[in-house]
């Protein structure tokens, strides 16, 4: 792979920052096929010493570019070029009514999968290799986590959400799903078929898991902003748990209120209700700051806070965390103990490297900044547009649009059918009548695919009169 000479002329009088002409002139490069996908571009701190700016600066150049999809950085290898200027805006489409589901160029948009970065990342080999680099694996790894994971999330949870936790208070598991089969399996010690109260819409995997451990759902339907404490008090039956996701409702995006908050917890004291926070994507907020986990807040509730590395990390590693604290706490460390832990050792200590290095909240500050653009990127394509409504967008990774017409299984068939996989918000309903909507998840895809995809959307949607300006 060859290394590119590229004539960079910055202008320090500009208003333009200097890393938005130094991007700019790269992104050029590249369109007009100066730059190849066999070009590996100079190392940062080289390009930055050639043009005698701060390394700073060709660094945001580089992550813009990577965030768009120009760009893709491959560690030691350094940063090499993606786009290919001859076949980057291929006639779409019409050509292909019926492009099969696995075909590479699928551009992806189901909700949940975040950006694949970090693996390629070179903090995160360096702490796999530190992982595997120690003698001595003759043990078992403990049953509620290693102490040093245990540590790390305590230390991470802290920064990123101030919560004051210790490790002993920390589970690992092996992501949202171990942790609700865990705990519905705590709860069946206590009767025989669990009852817990879900929000409808919901996440369905949730759902799934818990029936499949033998939890018996009463749905209670919500809108953005999550669970009223007046609902709590018009409940015909009174369930052992109650799962929510107050920081951002899943999957329509707003955040619980502090009174429903403060009378969730009182209501769950009184009746001895299990309170279960799915805390799945604080992390990532856009526009106004998370409000304190509802496990931070003074009660004598039982309140277990689930935390997750899938959307900060990836899914594919299958790993997480429970904040756990009184006797539900005490119940499942011991069925943990007693059922052992499905969570891989290697992997605990890899990530515990990782966290204690600094490496996940770089890649969080990294990742946050790709996905506000993409959000901006969705709110300038499909924003203020006659009776589509927009929603989800002050955090995490995907949103919600809405819309009377057309029916929204036609549009994402129709999607489908141009190579755009997007999923029906009826996806999420259990027993409620279903809004008419999608869910854009934009974590995994890069700025160029989400344009495309946004603009399939758009004219699927404008083919209906009643949703057009
Ligand atoms: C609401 C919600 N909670 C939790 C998760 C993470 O689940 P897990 O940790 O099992 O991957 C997701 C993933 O999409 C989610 O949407």
């Amino acid at each position: 792979m060859s290394e590119a000479e590229i004539p960079i002329e910055l202008d320090r009088e500009s208003n333009v920052s200097l890393a938005a002409q130094l991007a700019s002139q790269l992104r050029k490069a590249i369109l007009a096929g100066l730059l190849q996908p066999e070009h590996t571009l100079p190392a940062t701190r080289r390009m930055a010493t050639g043009l005698g700016i701060s390394r700073g600066v060709v660094v945001r150049a580089f992550e813009q570019l990577s965030g768009e999809g120009f760009l893709e950085s491959s560690g030691a290898g350094g940063t090499r070029v993606v786009v290919r200027p001859d076949i980057q805006s291929p006639p779409r489409k019409q050509q292909h009514p019926n492009r099969s589901l696995d075909s590479a160029d699928l551009i992806d948009l189901t909700p949940g999968r975040p950006a694949g970065s970090p693996f390629k990342d070179r903090e995160w080999r360096s702490a796999w290799k530190r992982a595997v680099s120690k003698d001595g694996y003759s043990d078992l790894p403990p049953a509620v986590g290693t102490l040093v994971l245990r540590e790390a999330v305590a230390g991470h949870l802290a920064v990123s959400r101030g919560l004051a936790v210790e490790p002993d208070d920390v589970i690992i598991t092996a992501g949202t799903s171990d942790a609700l089969h865990l705990i519905v399996s705590m709860l069946r010690t206590r009767g025989d078929r669990p009852r817990v109260l879900v929000e409808d819409p919901g996440y369905p995997r949730a759902r799934r898991v818990m029936r499949a451990a033998g939890a018996q759902l009463l749905t209670v339907p919500v809108d953005e902003d999550g669970l009223r404490t007046s609902q709590l008090a018009a409940l015909k039956e009174i369930p052992d748990a109650v799962l929510i996701t107050p920081s951002h409702q899943y999957p329509l995006g707003g955040r619980m209120a502090v009174q429903d908050r403060l009378g969730l917890l009182n209501w769950a004291d009184q009746h001895n209700v299990l309170v279960l926070e799915d805390d799945y994507d604080s992390e990532f907020r856009h526009s106004r700051m998370p409000l304190p986990a509802i496990a931070s807040l003074p009660t004598n509730a039982d309140v277990v806070l689930l935390g997750t590395f899938s959307k900060n990390l990836s899914p594919w590693l299958r790993c997480g965390y429970l904040v756990v604290r009184g006797d539900a706490g005490r119940g499942l460390k011991a069925l943990r103990e007693a059922m052992d832990t499905p969570v891989a050792g290697v992997l605990q200590s890899a990530l515990a490297h990782y966290i204690q290095e600094g490496g996940l909240s770089r890649h969080i500050t990294r990742a946050r900044r790709e996905y506000s653009h993409r959000r901006a990127l969705v709110i300038d394509r499909l924003g203020q547009r006659g009776n589509l409504e927009l929603g989800a967008l002050e955090g995490g990774l995907h949103a919600v649009i809405r819309f009377p017409e057309p029916k929204a299984a036609v549009v994402a068939a129709k999607a489908l059918q141009q190579g755009i996989r997007v999923v029906p918000l009826a996806d999420y309903y259990a027993e409620r009548a279903p809004m008419n909507g999608l869910v854009i998840g934009y974590g995994a895809v890069t700025d160029l695919q989400l344009s495309e995809a946004l603009n399939v959307l758009r004219s699927l949607l404008d083919a209906n009169p009643s949703a057009e300006d």
